[in-house]
């Protein structure tokens, strides 16, 4: 049986390559895509795309490069994501970074994720088909410096929680990611590389989808949050 392969869009020094170390390890190809991928991201890969999500149509060309050169993935994850802040208005942000956040965020997201399940329908049936989306607090708590990074996130959580109930059936998984702390807060600048990797390999191989709105903690895993978040300022 060739190997599984798992791509990821937006691959840097952080989640990225540590979940591509993590999935190779496990005996997956890995194809990484980025703009302007590092030496050590590239080390990482079997397959090392040069590409910029803010134009959408990047997605189809990199799906069809990775299919070609080692197959059709079966694990994907979209971690790219860009922010323009808006310190103390939300509209002191130009319509112009607004729409590349937007495309970045959400628009190529939803893109690799309708390509990811053009691909899935072709997989065989024990192989993990995955999706997942790298998230953050922002799709149920606001900050109005991050309005514009927070509307992308938002955006693709409502597009993943209805591919995991469109796809349930097919065994397609759809999950949108969110590292926290231990008391459910944003963990910020503290993104913790590995401990996405260690996440996100659990979810690509549990055969059963688990809750879209995948909040979870370093060295716990899942933890719902829904009533913290019910709970909670509304501004963090
Ligand atoms: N849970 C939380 O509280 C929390 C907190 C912070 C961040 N996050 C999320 O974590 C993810 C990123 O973390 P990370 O540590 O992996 O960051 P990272 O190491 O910087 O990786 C992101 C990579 O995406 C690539 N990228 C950005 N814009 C792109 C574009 N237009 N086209 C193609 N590639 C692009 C960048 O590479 P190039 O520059 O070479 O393109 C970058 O290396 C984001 O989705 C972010 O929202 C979550």
């Amino acid at each position: 049986m060739s190997s599984p392969v798992l791509l990821v869009l937006g691959a840097g020094p952080g989640v990225g390559l540590a979940v591509a170390r993590k999935f190779a390890q496990h005996g997956y190809k890995v194809a990484l895509a980025a703009r302007n991928p590092s030496e050590e991201t590239s080390k990482a890969a079997d397959l090392v795309i040069k590409t910029d999500f803010s134009d959408p149509s990047a997605v189809v060309s990199t799906f069809e490069k990775v299919k070609g050169v080692l197959g059709i993935p079966s694990v994907v994850v979209y971690n790219a994501y860009s922010s323009h802040r808006s310190e103390g208005d939300p509209f002191s942000v130009s319509v112009a970074d607004f729409h590349t956040d937007l495309a970045v965020n959400a628009t190529s997201a939803f893109a690799t994720a309708k390509e990811a399940v053009k691909g899935f329908e072709y997989l065989p049936k024990d192989s993990s088909k995955t999706f997942i989306f790298t998230g953050n607090i922002l799709n149920v708590r606001q900050r109005v410096s991050l309005t514009s990074l927070g509307a992308g996130k938002s955006a693709t959580a409502h597009v993943v929680a209805n591919a995991a109930a469109t796809y349930l059936d097919k065994g397609f998984k759809f999950y949108y990611a969110d590292e926290r702390t231990p008391d459910g807060g944003p963990v910020n600048n503290d993104v913790d590389g590995p401990a996405h990797a260690e996440f996100f390999y659990n979810l690509a191989r549990d055969p059963k989808q688990g809750t879209w709105l995948a909040t979870f903690v370093k060295d716990k895993g899942y933890v719902d949050f829904t009533a913290v978040d019910r709970s909670a300022p509304i501004f963090v």
